[in-house]
């Protein structure tokens, strides 16, 4: 999945049927994730909308296309429109993990590939990791596959969950990778993990007396979250460390790193966090 500059011959086809100079506000970037394709459309081109996705799609060679839009809610579902094609569903290979989806429903950051990415990276073999928010497995399917660690992976969105177990079987790893479809504040496991995964934003520092159960007594943890620029670099270590006293915790930060601007002002990032108790 990348972003590319606008196709020839899109251009050449679409400059005959937009009136004006419309053909200068085509989209000269989007995102393929699978063979579906989020495109982002200017206002000036709504009329010309599905004529244009249509295009895009046989230019590029995808089976469906989504208007761009953002990530609602507490299961951070996307708000796409469909412009051309059917089916959203698709499989999707990053990093040699096979992740299927619906495009439509499910948040699929191509922002966060490096992150994906580093995940394949930081576990051991025999490690148990406990993945909170665990999505269609975005950053725990690398940890079983390549870090050949166990995984529980918590996901409470039931049509995301569905993925989530279907990717474990493509990626071959049933045997260290098991998904549990419930909200993570009622996951029974207490002191059980060398590492924990909390890949979310926003109210992450809600969810941090329950990461903290869930690890053994010395552990690390990957802890994401939205942060204004105004408050960096103190915060989100800040929080995390006050909240990790109140239950009896001494954090030591090991590294930090900037994932994507999230908002004007805000950024997404991710802590690794060594945590010891007292
Ligand atoms: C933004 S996605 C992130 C996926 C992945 N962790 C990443 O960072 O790329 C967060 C996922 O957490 C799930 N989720 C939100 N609250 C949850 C909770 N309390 N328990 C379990 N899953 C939750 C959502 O349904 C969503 O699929």
């Amino acid at each position: 999945m990348r972003t590319q500059v606008i196709k020839p011959r899109i251009r050449e086809i679409l400059s005959k049927e937009l009136p004006g100079n419309l053909v200068d506000l085509l989209p000269k970037r989007w995102v393929k994730i699978g063979d579906v394709l989020l495109l982002p459309i200017r206002p000036e081109l709504e009329p010309y909308k599905y004529r244009i996705a249509e295009v895009y799609a046989k230019v590029i060679g995808a089976k469906a296309v989504l208007k761009k839009g953002h990530i609602y809610g507490e299961t951070r579902k996307p708000n796409y429109e469909l412009l051309y094609g059917n089916d959203t569903i698709t499989i999707h290979v990053e990093n040699g993990i096979r992740y299927k989806l619906d495009v439509a429903r499910i948040m699929f950051s191509p922002a966060n590939v490096k992150e994906r990415v580093r995940m394949a990276s930081v576990a051991k073999p025999g490690e148990l990791v406990v993945d909170m928010f665990a999505g269609i497995g975005h950053l725990s399917l690398p940890i079983a596959v390549y870090g050949k660690a166990k995984v529980i992976a918590i996901e409470k969105d039931p049509y995301t969950f569905k993925f989530l177990v279907e990717n474990i079987h493509l990626n071959k790893v049933e045997d260290r990778m098991s998904a549990y479809n419930m909200d993570n504040r009622e996951f029974p496991g207490e002191n059980i993990a060398d590492r924990v995964l909390m890949g979310y934003v926003v109210k992450t520092h809600e969810f941090i007396p329950k990461a903290l159960s869930i690890a053994k007594d010395e552990a690390i943890i990957h802890y994401h979250n939205t942060v204004p620029e105004r408050l960096m670099p103190k915060e989100p270590f800040e929080t995390f460390k006050r909240i990790a006293h109140e239950h009896g915790y001494e954090v030591e930060k090991i590294n930090e790193i900037r994932i994507k601007r999230y908002a004007p002002g805000v950024w997404h990032v991710v802590l690794d966090l060594k945590i010891f108790k007292r």
